[in-house]
């Protein structure tokens, strides 16, 4: 069954929120509602983490299956005893240096915390985030708020508050907009329950600075095949897709342009609508296609290209383009995380061109 609501949408000031808008929302909150916002990050949808009944509405909202668990967003460290059982020094020290931030952290669970927030596991991701409208969000419901991307299952994860609209309009009883997420791709989030921390999903913490605090860090790269069990269900190979067919090129960047370019034209005499994602450098090359191109942003400028990927997925989806052509963009810092979302997106379709090795 659909959770239906009436939708309100609250223009906040995203450095100075006004606190009677905030306490509207936090209000919501407190009775059990969902509430859209703004986070550093990407936007979440947000209900009472110690709420069973609001968790199950955040599932129906965003038709996700209850077996993919939800991130709880706390104002201050004080409140991490609410939902953690255990918090290891490991956890501690990361805590230390990036909390608030994109940062999320998988604990033992507390025993007062619904397990629906973590599809039965005893298991709790748990992340404090910097935006002003989320902090005040969090200390004026007084409760941690569960959160995941403000999206449909398997969509792009909304970065605005029109994104947000367009998928969950109706679904969700107030939308904070306050401008776009400044990062553009969600939270880095680590397993803390094992023997060596584990990076799951990279994102807005970079591994570089995980690694000046905790040399010892692992990450799982791998992508898992339909079925298998995730160790997170954000791993599941199909995830921030848009609805056209994304196809990837890697290789040295002539070849690539070459294979974009030769595909295009191959769909377009085909009758097709194509879209190309472009690096600044690269856009000028598919002008004389005549389709939709997006810059995303120069090649080497990660923080750039995060900031606009998930809308660029989204406003070629928009045009109604049957496939979108793009180059497998990555590298050092906020590289991994993007590299991670197009690859899910594109479900591993990978072109290796040009030069091999
Ligand atoms: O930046 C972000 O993290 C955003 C903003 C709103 O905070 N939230 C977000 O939530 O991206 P979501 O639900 O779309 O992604 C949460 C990720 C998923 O990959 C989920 O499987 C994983 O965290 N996760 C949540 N709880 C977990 C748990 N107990 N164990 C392992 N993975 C967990
Ligand atoms: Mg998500």
């Amino acid at each position: 069954m659909d959770y239906q609501a009436k939708t309100t949408v609250l223009h906040v000031h995203p450095a100075t929120p006004e606190p009677d808008l905030i306490a509207q929302a936090a209000q919501v909150i407190r009775a059990g509602g969902l509430v859209a916002f703004p986070t550093e990050t990407v936007y979440g949808l947000g209900a009472n983490a110690l709420d069973a009944d609001a968790l199950n509405r955040i599932y129906a909202a965003k038709r996700r299956p209850a077996s993919d668990p939800l991130i709880a967003h706390i104002a201050h460290p004080d409140q991490l005893p609410l939902l953690a059982a255990h918090v290891p020094y490991a956890a501690q020290r990361l805590a230390a240096a990036f909390w608030p931030g994109p940062l999320t952290m998988v604990l033992r669970r507390a025993a007062n915390v619904p397990d629906n927030i973590a599809a039965g596991m005893d298991t709790i991701a748990v992340r404090m985030p910097i935006h002003p409208i989320a902090r005040a969000l969090i200390e004026a419901a007084d409760t941690p708020i569960a959160a995941p991307s403000a999206n449909t299952f398997t969509r792009p994860s909304a970065t605005t508050a029109a994104h947000v609209l367009e998928d969950l309009y109706g679904r969700v009883d107030v939308v904070i907009d306050g401008g776009a997420a400044p990062l553009g791709v969600e939270s880095t989030v680590i397993d803390l329950t094992g023997a060596t921390p584990v990076v799951l999903r990279p994102g807005g913490l970079i591994m570089e600075d995980l690694h000046r605090v905790l040399p010892d860090i692992t990450s799982v790269q791998r992508f898992l095949s339909e079925g298998e069990a995730a160790t997170s269900p954000g791993q599941l190979t199909k995830h921030y897709a848009p609805r056209a067919r994304v196809m990837l090129y890697e290789g040295d960047a002539p070849a690539v342009r070459g294979a974009i370019e030769d595909t295009a034209q191959r769909y377009l005499a085909n009758g097709r609508r194509v879209g190309i994602l472009a690096t600044d450098e690269d856009a000028q090359f598919f002008t004389q296609l005549g389709v939709r191109i997006i810059a995303l942003g120069k090649r080497d400028d990660s923080v750039a290209i995060a900031r606009v990927l998930f809308g660029a997925m989204r406003a070629l989806d928009a045009q109604g383009v049957d496939v979108i052509l793009a180059p497998l963009l990555g590298g050092e810092g906020l590289g991994e995380a993007i590299r991670d979302r197009l690859l899910r997106s594109a479900e591993g379709r990978v072109y290796r061109v040009g030069t091999a090795g």
